[in-house]
């Protein structure tokens, strides 16, 4: 079976054909990062207009890398939501256009399935049950996963995403958007130790809080700046280190209390902040620590891509339906999932 799968959700147009027994055959990417910097965040009209204008040629280009015609395909999937209800329809539209017009199936995903299921498509892929740590620029979730669409929220966050506190730490540190890797990359160069941040919701529970540690870096920002309002460039480094330190030593923390609390022996983390490295590094040791095992992407597969829609789209392929009506959901539980049958 092949699966053509749409990723419009945010800022990422994603394409990609995932083929059973066989794996990716094709994908294509394009991150609208340029188009929104000037604003500081996600403008979503622009964000609409350009999935229009690059996903028709988009889907052309991965079919003709996978050596594919339109007519192999036997379904396409697409994100229904969560996201920006302008974007999903957008992916929606053409996703189900597509597909009646070949007389083929269509694949509603949910956006936080397809990252929770993507690790899959690696190498030496976990198997379910597992515990996910899905943290992304919209979400903080840690997920009892049994099974394909058996998922026990057992952990979230009660304000802002891990990725909206690095974006928006970011722009505290005047760094351009996406603040996400650009913040990783500047506290490389910077002390982790040199402020002390608080941990969030230490001890307390399995659920996240990352907006009083926002409101700590905005207070030591003030203090540190010079009179002339500029920031020493070390200062600014060390912060971001600092921050980088505290928040990733949160997800941590959570994480292995979840498997505890879970008795779960296997960690999936996805979502972009997964891409992040000191994470990746910290939750190794700590898994090691207790004899867990962690698993993640590739970091390409981290961030929104087509890759992951065509995979659960294949994961979810019963629910394959011939003209069906579009489904965009901005808000959508991933709870809500039933199990696939
Ligand atoms: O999963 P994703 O691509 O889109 C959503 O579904 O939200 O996640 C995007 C988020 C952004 O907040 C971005 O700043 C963050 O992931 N991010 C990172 C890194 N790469 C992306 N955060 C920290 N370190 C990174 N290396
Ligand atoms: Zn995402």
């Amino acid at each position: 079976m092949k699966i053509l799968g749409i990723e419009t959700s945010c800022d990422e147009t994603g394409v990609a054909v995932y083929e059973t027994n066989v794996g990716l055959l094709a994908e294509g990417l394009f991150s609208q990062v340029e188009l929104h910097a000037r604003f500081g965040g996600v403008v979503p009209e622009l964000a609409s207009r350009d999935h229009i204008a690059k996903l028709t040629p988009m889907i052309r280009e991965v079919l003709a890398n996978a050596g594919l015609q339109l007519s192999e395909l036997d379904a396409v999937a697409y994100t229904a939501g969560p996201g920006l209800v302008g974007a999903l329809m957008v992916g929606g539209s053409l996703a189900t256009a597509l597909a009646v017009g070949l007389g083929i199936p269509v694949i509603p995903v949910h956006h936080m399935e397809a990252h929770l299921l993507v690790t899959m498509l690696e190498d030496d892929p976990p198997t379910l049950p597992f515990l996910a740590l899905l943290v992304s620029g919209g979400h903080t979730l840690l997920v009892e996963a049994e099974a394909i669409g058996d998922y026990r929220i057992v952990g979230e966050t009660l304000d802002d995403a891990a990725g909206e506190a690095f974006d928006k730490v970011a722009r505290l540190l005047s760094l351009p958007y996406p603040g996400g890797p650009a913040l990783a990359a500047l506290a490389e160069e910077g002390d982790p130790i040199a402020f002390n941040f608080p941990r969030p919701m230490r001890h307390k529970g399995l659920n996240f809080s990352f907006s009083g540690l926002k409101t700590a870096v905005r207070i030591a920002l003030e203090r540190a700046r010079l009179l002339d309002g500029t920031l020493d460039e070390n200062v600014r480094k060390d912060i971001a280190a600092s921050f980088q330190a505290a928040a990733v030593d949160s997800l941590v923390e959570k994480s292995i209390g979840a498997l505890e609390h879970t008795g779960k022996t296997k960690l999936v983390v996805a979502g972009g902040v997964g891409a992040n490295q000191e994470l990746r590094r910290k939750l190794r040791l700590a898994c090691l620590e207790r004899g867990a095992t962690v698993y993640y992407p590739r970091p390409a597969l981290c961030t929104d891509n087509g890759a992951m829609i065509a995979y659960a789209g294949w994961c979810r392929r019963n629910e394959a339906q011939l003209s069906a009506s579009i489904i965009a959901r901005p808000r959508w539980p991933l709870d809500e999932l039933s199990p696939v049958s």
